[in-house]
């Protein structure tokens, strides 16, 4: 179903990671008249040849959105990685989408995002949530659960190690690729209408011990999971050279998987995106050398 194909698209962030795939996914899928938003145009200069218009989107500067979103049906949001910034950059760019006529808004947000003490930085996403649900447009809200790639941070080291510290009580998380999670938003962005929320998971969920089996099969070498409390964690995070407060917010998602947020699994890539969510064995199958093999 890609009944708005033919509607103005305009994907913001689209020099990022997320935010190029899902415009890959909408050229694929036979989108007609897609908009390239990003803060420097000149990054975008491959997808201008192939016919995608690009325009300059900044949602710090709220004064320049209105040309950015002029003429726009459904809008990508793809949320920044301006931590602390983001509540008044994304609700800049949901005000900017109401005032053009915006008819729906795809946002890529967090699980169990909230205003609690304890959401790490995912009370931004639920500020931004409500800015979207206030605004009275359609929206599509994809939680989106932990990318599979943020395993590569340190799988390397757990690997030679041997060693992965995890919270005790550890629940498990249902990583989902960053091009799963791409290609859902573009699906959303052809397809949804109404206003849902859903998350965005992979097939399964993976708890430390399934990951610790998945390193130590990959590599031949054993991997051990090291179950620790929380300030044990980072403490130990702090000492790695990891900044307190970026350490708090990786603890903090953590936390979630101890109380069973992130050991969520839906169908949601499959209906929006047409395939199956790679397995994370699939994934680090495919990325080996990320993991020093
Ligand atoms: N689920 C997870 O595990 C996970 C992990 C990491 C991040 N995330 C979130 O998912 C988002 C997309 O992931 P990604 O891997 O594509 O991240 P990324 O490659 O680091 O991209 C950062 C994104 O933020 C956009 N951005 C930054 N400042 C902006 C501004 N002032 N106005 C408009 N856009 C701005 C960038 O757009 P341009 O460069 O095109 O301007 C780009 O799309 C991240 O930004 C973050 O919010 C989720």
């Amino acid at each position: 179903m890609t009944q708005f194909k033919d509607q103005t698209l305009l994907v913001t962030g689209a020099a990022g990671h997320l935010g190029r795939i899902a415009v890959e996914e909408l050229l694929a899928r036979g989108a007609t008249r897609i908009v390239a938003g990003t803060r420097d145009v000149s990054k975008l200069a491959d997808l201008a040849a192939r016919g995608v218009e690009v325009r300059k989107v900044d949602f710090d500067d709220a004064a320049s959105l209105t040309a950015a979103f002029a003429g726009v049906d459904r809008v990508l949001i793809v949320s920044t990685d301006g931590i602390g910034s983001r509540v008044a950059q994304q609700t800049a760019a949901v005000n900017a989408a109401k005032a053009a006529g915006v008819k729906h808004i795809v946002y890529t947000s967090a699980p169990a995002a909230r205003p609690n003490p304890d959401a790490g930085i995912g009370f931004e996403h639920y500020w931004t949530e409500l800015a979207i649900a206030n605004s009275g447009l359609g929206f599509t809200i994809l939680r989106n659960h932990m990318y599979a790639e943020n395993n590569l941070a340190d799988a390397a080291h757990v690997i030679a190690s041997g060693q992965l510290f995890g919270l005790i009580g550890d629940r498990g998380t249902s990583y989902v690729t960053r091009a799963d999670a791409a290609r859902t938003a573009a699906g959303a962005l052809l397809q949804c209408e109404g206003q849902t929320i859903e998350d965005v998971t992979g097939p399964a969920f993976v708890t430390n011990v399934d990951r610790a089996a998945l390193y130590s099969q990959i590599s031949g070498k054993p991997v051990q999971v090291i179950a620790v409390a929380p300030d044990q964690l980072q403490a130990g995070m702090v000492s790695a050279g990891i900044p307190e407060g970026f350490a708090g917010a990786l603890v903090a998602f953590q936390k979630d998987a101890v109380t069973g947020h992130f050991g969520v699994v839906t169908d949601t890539v499959e209906r929006y995106s047409g395939r199956k969510p790679a397995t994370l064995a699939d994934f680090l199958a495919a990325n080996r050398p990320a993991l020093g093999l």
